[in-house]
């Protein structure tokens, strides 16, 4: 195992392990967040002195979550937190980070282009007609602190295509936040809502990711697909109600 102790903030093994031959270009990452990352206000002065442990490594262990070749959308990139490392540790993704702050978007353009990633950069909020128009039909979308779970379902859930999974990097809270959004969640067209720890082998703690996949029907359980601004939600279908119903008998047991 190659835990990384917060109190000594350097790259260590895991790292390696994590970002093999593109090593470097993570520590050039971690530099322009020491840097220009906190002089800009994307990160507090603070996460300077735990890049790694918080940030660079919890991220990238997500890649264990993700299929080869997936097309990714980091929803709320910020300072590209887990877009970047994701893209830094597989370069077999393709990943978009979407994020609606003029200057945070600037930051991540100048930052892609400075590590040489063919990671695109968009403007935009998640909920916008143009931004679901251009980005819909992803695999994977990855989102970190943007919302809570049932918000983050109606605004992450219709970028995916049907069998395309949300991964929402929670932290503790990620078992309370399924069972109080779970039901809506289900509304926006989520299915098999789980918990799932990632990175046991590199990071302690490790990262807990709820996962939700996007139903093969719409929201109300029909074929078609149709969610007005991320706030609509129809019924539940019939196979959503068998799920939670086993989910609550599990939880019973
Ligand atoms: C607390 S920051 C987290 C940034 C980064 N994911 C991280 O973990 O460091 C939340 C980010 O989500 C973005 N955001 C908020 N609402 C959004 C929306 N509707 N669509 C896309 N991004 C959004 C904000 O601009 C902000 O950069």
């Amino acid at each position: 195992m190659f835990h990384v102790k917060p109190a000594d903030d350097s790259p260590g093994p895991a790292a390696s392990a994590l970002f093999g031959g593109r090593l470097a270009l993570a520590v050039r990452y971690a530099e322009l967040l020491r840097d220009t990352g906190v002089s800009h206000g994307l990160i507090g002065p603070r996460e300077g002195e735990r890049l790694w442990s918080r940030h660079l490594l919890n991220c990238a262990v997500l890649a264990e979550l993700v299929e080869p070749g997936a097309r990714v959308v980091d929803l709320g990139s910020g300072a590209g937190l887990p877009g970047i490392p994701l893209a830094l540790a597989r370069p077999d993704l393709e990943v978009m980070l979407l994020e609606p702050m003029a200057r945070r978007v600037t930051w991540l353009r100048d930052t892609v282009a400075e590590l040489g990633l063919s990671t695109s950069v968009a403007r935009g909020r998640a909920e916008e007609r143009k931004v679901r128009n251009e980005w819909q039909g992803a695999d994977v979308v990855t989102a970190r602190a943007v919302a809570p779970l049932a918000r983050l379902a109606g605004w992450g859930l219709p970028l995916l295509r049907p069998g395309g999974r949300l991964l929402a990097m929670k932290g503790a809270s990620a078992a309370e936040e399924v069972i109080r959004d779970e039901a809506m969640v289900r509304r926006f067209g989520g299915t098999r809502l789980r918990v799932v720890q990632c990175g046991t082998q590199h990071v302690d703690p490790p990262t807990m990711v709820v996962v939700v996949e996007r139903s093969v029907n719409g929201p109300d359980g029909r074929r078609s697909w149709v969610v007005d601004g991320g706030r609509s939600a129809g019924q539940v279908s019939e196979s959503d109600r068998e799920h939670a119903g086993r989910s609550r008998r599990g939880r019973r047991q």
